[in-house]
C-alpha cells in the first residue's frame, strides 16, 4: 500500500512563499543527503518561478559519499542550479552558503542590493537545526518589521545577505511509491501513517542490492541479497531476538531495529535512491498519476451528469 500523508500548514506555507518570492533572489532547498529525490518537493519549482535553486543536500554525514557525489553532479548539470552536501558539523556553514548563493545571483549581496535568500524543505530534514547554527548570536527578526510576514524569521548571515525561514513546511504529494517508503524509512513521516513491517520490508528490499556488505556486518547474515525481504527481515529478527512465543519472529520489532539501525547511521553510510533510480520511478509514478487523474475526471463528470450540473455529451452514433 503506498503511503500518503499531508502534515498541516501546507496553505499557510504556500501562501508564505509566493509572498515571499518576488523578493528573493535564490531559494535554498533542503533535501536528505540519503534520499534526495524522494526528500525534494515538487511544487516547489512551479511556487519558486525559476529562482537559481541552491540544493543542499543535508545530514551528509548519514550519506553514502559516492551517491552524494552522484546527486551533487546530477543538481550542478541543472540550469541555474548549484548543489552543496552539508551536515550538522560544518564548522561554517554560513560561509559556505553565502559562497554558494553569491556564484547564483553574483549581482546581488551589498547593503544597496542585499541578497535575499529563502530556505525551505520537508519536516526532519535538519532545517531548524541548520538555522539554529546560522543564527547563532545573530539577530533573528520574527515578523516584527516592514517587509517580513507575520511568523517569518529572518537571518543575517553576512552584511547585506538576509535569510528568511517560512512558517511551516511543504509536503510533496507522493506519487512514487517508493518515496513515500523511503520518507517513512528515514524518520520524515509520523509513525502513525505507516505500516513498520511494510516499511521496513521495503527498506530492506532497497538495502541489500547496494549494501549487502553493510546488513552482513550488522546482523551476521552471511547473502542478504539471496534472501526474498521477508525471510532476510525473519533472520533479522532472529539474530536480534525479536522474538514472540515458540520461536516465532516478532517482525514488526525486526523492522524498528532495521529503520532504527539506518536513521542513527548504525549500519553505515546509506543513499537510499540515485539519480536515474530516481528518475525512472518518477516517469512511472508520473504515468500512474495522470491514469488515475482521468479516471477521477470521468468520475466527477458521471456525477456532474447525474445531478444535471453538467448536459449529458451526445452519443457518438446519433450524428
Ligand atoms: P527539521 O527542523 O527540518 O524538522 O529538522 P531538525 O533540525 O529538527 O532535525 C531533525 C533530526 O535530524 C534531529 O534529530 C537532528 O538532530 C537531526 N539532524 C539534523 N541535521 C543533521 C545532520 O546533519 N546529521 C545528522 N546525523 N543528524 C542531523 P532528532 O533525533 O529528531 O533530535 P535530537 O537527536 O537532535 O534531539
Amino acid at each position: 500500500m503506498a503511503i500518503q500523508w499531508f502534515p498541516g500548514h501546507m496553505h499557510l506555507t504556500k501562501k508564505a512563499i509566493a509572498e515571499r518570492i518576488r523578493q528573493t533572489d535564490v531559494v535554498i532547498e533542503l533535501l536528505d543527503a540519503r534520499l534526495p529525490g524522494s526528500s525534494a518537493n515538487p511544487m516547489l519549482a512551479d511556487l519558486t518561478a525559476g529562482k537559481p535553486a541552491l540544493k543542499v543536500l543535508n545530514k551528509q554525514d548519514l550519506a553514502d559519499p559516492e551517491r552524494t557525489a552522484q546527486w551533487l553532479a546530477h543538481y550542478n548539470a541543472q540550469p541555474a542550479t548549484r548543489a552543496i552536501a552539508l551536515d550538522a558539523s560544518a564548522t561554517a556553514p554560513a560561509r559556505t552558503l553565502v559562497q554558494a548563493c553569491h556564484a547564483l545571483a553574483p549581482t546581488r549581496g551589498s547593503m544597496a542590493k542585499p541578497m535575499r535568500v529563502l530556505i525551505c524543505g520537508i519536516p526532519n530534514v535538519g532545517k531548524s537545526t541548520l538555522i539554529n547554527t546560522l543564527a547563532g548570536k545573530r539577530a533573528t527578526k520574527t515578523g516584527d518589521e516592514a517587509g517580513i510576514t507575520k511568523l517569518e524569521q529572518r537571518i543575517v548571515l553576512a552584511d547585506g545577505f538576509y535569510l528568511y525561514d517560512t512558517p511551516g513546511m511543504l509536503w510533496p504529494r507522493i506519487i512514487v511509491a517508493q518515496s513515500g517508503y523511503h520518507l517513512a524509512a528515514s524518520g520524515a513521516i509520523g509513525r502513525n501513517a505507516f505500516d513498520e513491517e511494510e516499511v521496513g520490508l521495503e527498506l530492506l528490499n532497497s538495502l541489500k542490492g547496494p549494501y549487502a556488505d553493510l546488513l552482513t556486518a550488522r546482523y551476521g547474515i552471511a547473502d542478504p541479497a539471496g534472501l526474498n525481504d521477508e525471510d532476510l527481515l525473519d533472520a533479522i529478527g532472529r539474530q536480534r531476538g525479536a522474538l514472540l512465543g515458540k520461536g516465532r519472529v516478532n517482525l514488526q520489532k525486526a523492522a524498528d531495529i532495521v529503520m532504527h539501525d539506518f536513521r542513527s547511521g548504525a549500519l553505515g553510510r546509506i543513499t537510499l535512491e540515485t539519480p536515474e533510480q530516481f528518475a525512472q520511478w518518477l516517469a512511472a509514478g508520473q504515468v500512474l498519476d495522470a491514469a488515475r487523474q482521468v479516471k477521477k475526471d470521468a468520475i466527477e463528470q458521471q456525477r456532474l451528469i447525474k445531478f444535471k450540473k453538467i448536459p449529458r455529451p451526445p452519443r457518438a452514433d446519433s450524428a
